[in-house]
């Protein structure tokens, strides 16, 4: 049966047209994964279903009849339930809290029922996995993926009959993001119509039985799987071939930027040691929590404990500050908390570094300081309305380039990116891919921090493999393989 038709939607922000005649249904106990660029409108669309926004024009029918879906509410009172793109817990908050936010259970006396509260959070959390967390557990105290399954948990909480995930998968580790695949296949049995977006065509081949493709506003087409192979999605998203997403390698040179000795800080990394040449892309690999985020943390100063070295270009690391003045840049994998402020607009994000640079005793001439974040916007194909938009406003991908955007500008020597693709679609991921090489062409490192072994192995000229704190391996050129990088990533060799 048919839960939900979009017919003809459109949806334009300030005169701006973001969505163009969208065709869209969902059935009972089918899961359509939405396919396409960063900024093709997915968000927006599924917003729309969410009630967050009203569509300019069009129709959606639900269950045979058309409704108007006027906000959130209203869209929850109509069996629709959504995990935004974006995190949406309150962090101090219990997990317990967050989920019941609004619609506590209440005693006959008005009292908050905690005991039932509790109960019904426990069911929930045990059914996407986390089981091990307390209900009265903050959300501050919660890991980014633990943050992301308690989401699930809470839209779980609606009973929903259409449930919308967007990016799920994006902070989630392999094992992870294979329970929550695990999970979506029984909510489908059950009946649920699930629509799914994903950058990760192997999570689409492997739950999706329809797929639609959206590209620049515009609606694509839909297709059953089995009709499509993974290039067949590619060329539809990106209207061109993609056969050679990761460029050539070039070669390292034979200065050497970065030493490394020995480094230690308590109860996160131990005895790390490795160097880095100029020009050279160094990976690094490891399940979650093997110590690859302290790793780009401590290199950059971030750790005033630490013991051991780490030397720019000859110059002893002790704080962020002599991280930046040595040409340390660090790109984190957490563009809300540390990259990116959402409510100011991409010039003022692209030229913060700039104005702490510059500003001292002189006034900023506002035409070239213009001229300079529109270049950016145009190297890396920043898809924006223009330079004064707000970042929150962007595509997540979009918002990752203004980061990247942001340090490079800096001239940094060596730029230490952590997890550069997450949550960046296909086309973007090859323009970062190309704006790394051309990097390491200009003599720049990279220290490409990464959980897609894909990419480690197209980008990197050697890749260090961490595991608990420690370098479990170092692979270079024909050694480096995905059952390599995963052996010593578990643990599984000591000393091959
Ligand atoms: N509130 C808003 N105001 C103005 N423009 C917006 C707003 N929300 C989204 N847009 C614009 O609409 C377009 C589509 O954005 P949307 O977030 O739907 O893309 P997406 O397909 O979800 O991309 P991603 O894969 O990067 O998440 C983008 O150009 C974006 O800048
Ligand atoms: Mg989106």
């Amino acid at each position: 049966m048919e839960l939900l038709r979009m017919k003809n939607i459109t949806k334009s922000f300030n005169h701006i047209q973001v969505l163009r005649g969208i065709n869209f249904s969902v059935n009972e106990g089918e899961i359509v994964a939405l396919l396409g660029e960063n900024g093709a409108g997915k968000s927006t669309l599924m917003k729309i279903l969410a009630g967050v926004h009203q569509p300019t024009s069009g129709q959606i029918i639900l269950e045979g009849q058309e409704v108007e879906i006027q906000n959130p509410k209203h869209s929850q009172s109509l069996n629709i339930s959504i995990i935004h793109q974006e995190f949406n817990l309150l962090k101090d908050l219990s997990v317990a809290e967050n989920i019941f936010l609004g619609r506590e259970w209440t005693k006959t006396k008005g009292l908050i029922d905690w005991k039932t509260m509790k109960k019904e959070t426990a069911k929930l959390l045990g059914k996407v996995g986390l089981e091990f967390i307390s209900p009265d557990q903050l959300i501050s105290e919660c890991s980014i993926a633990q943050r992301q399954l308690i989401e699930i948990a809470k839209a779980l909480s609606f009973e929903a009959k259409i449930l919308i995930m967007d990016e799920p998968s994006a902070t989630l580790n392999n094992a992870d993001t294979d329970k929550l695949l695990r999970l979506m296949e029984s909510l489908k049995e059950q009946g649920m119509g699930i629509i799914f977006i994903t950058h990760r065509l192997e999570e689409v081949t492997r739950v999706a039985d329809r797929v639609v493709v959206l590209r620049d506003g515009e609606y694509i087409g839909s297709e059953y799987i089995e009709n499509l192979t993974k290039e067949d999605m590619v060329s539809m998203m990106v209207g061109r071939d993609l056969s050679n997403l990761f460029p050539e390698k070039s070669k390292p040179q034979t200065e050497e930027v970065l030493e490394v000795n020995d480094l230690l800080v308590k109860g996160k990394l131990h005895h790390v040691s490795f160097r880095m040449k100029k020009g050279e892309v160094l990976g690094v690999a490891g399940l979650m929590g093997s110590g690859k985020t302290e790793l780009s943390k401590a290199l950059f100063g971030l750790y005033a404990n630490k013991q051991g070295s780490v030397k720019m270009l000859g110059k002893e690391i002790v704080s962020p500050k002599g991280a930046i003045d040595a040409g340390i840049a660090l790109v984190t994998d957490d563009r809300k908390d540390e990259g990116l402020i959402l409510d100011l607009s991409v010039f003022e994000n692209l030229l913060l570094p700039f104005y702490r640079r510059v500003s001292q005793g002189g006034v900023i001439k506002r035409k070239v300081t213009s001229s300079i974040a529109d270049n950016w916007i145009k190297k890396l194909k920043i898809k924006t309305p223009g330079s004064d938009a707000e970042v929150g406003q962007l595509s997540g991908g979009n918002q990752q380039k203004v980061v990247l955007g942001k340090w490079l500008q800096m001239d940094p020597k060596l730029i230490i990116l952590n997890e550069p693709t997450r949550g960046i679609d296909i086309g973007a991921k090859q323009e970062i891919y190309r704006i790394v090489h051309d990097l390491t062409e200009q003599g720049i490192s990279v220290l490409l921090i990464s959980s897609e072994m894909p990419e480690l192995l197209g980008m990197a000229n050697r890749i260090l493999v961490m595991n608990e704190g420690e370098v479990a391996g170092e692979l270079t050129g024909e050694e480096a393989t995905q059952e390599r990088i995963f052996k010593y990533a578990s643990g599984g060799v000591t000393n091959a």
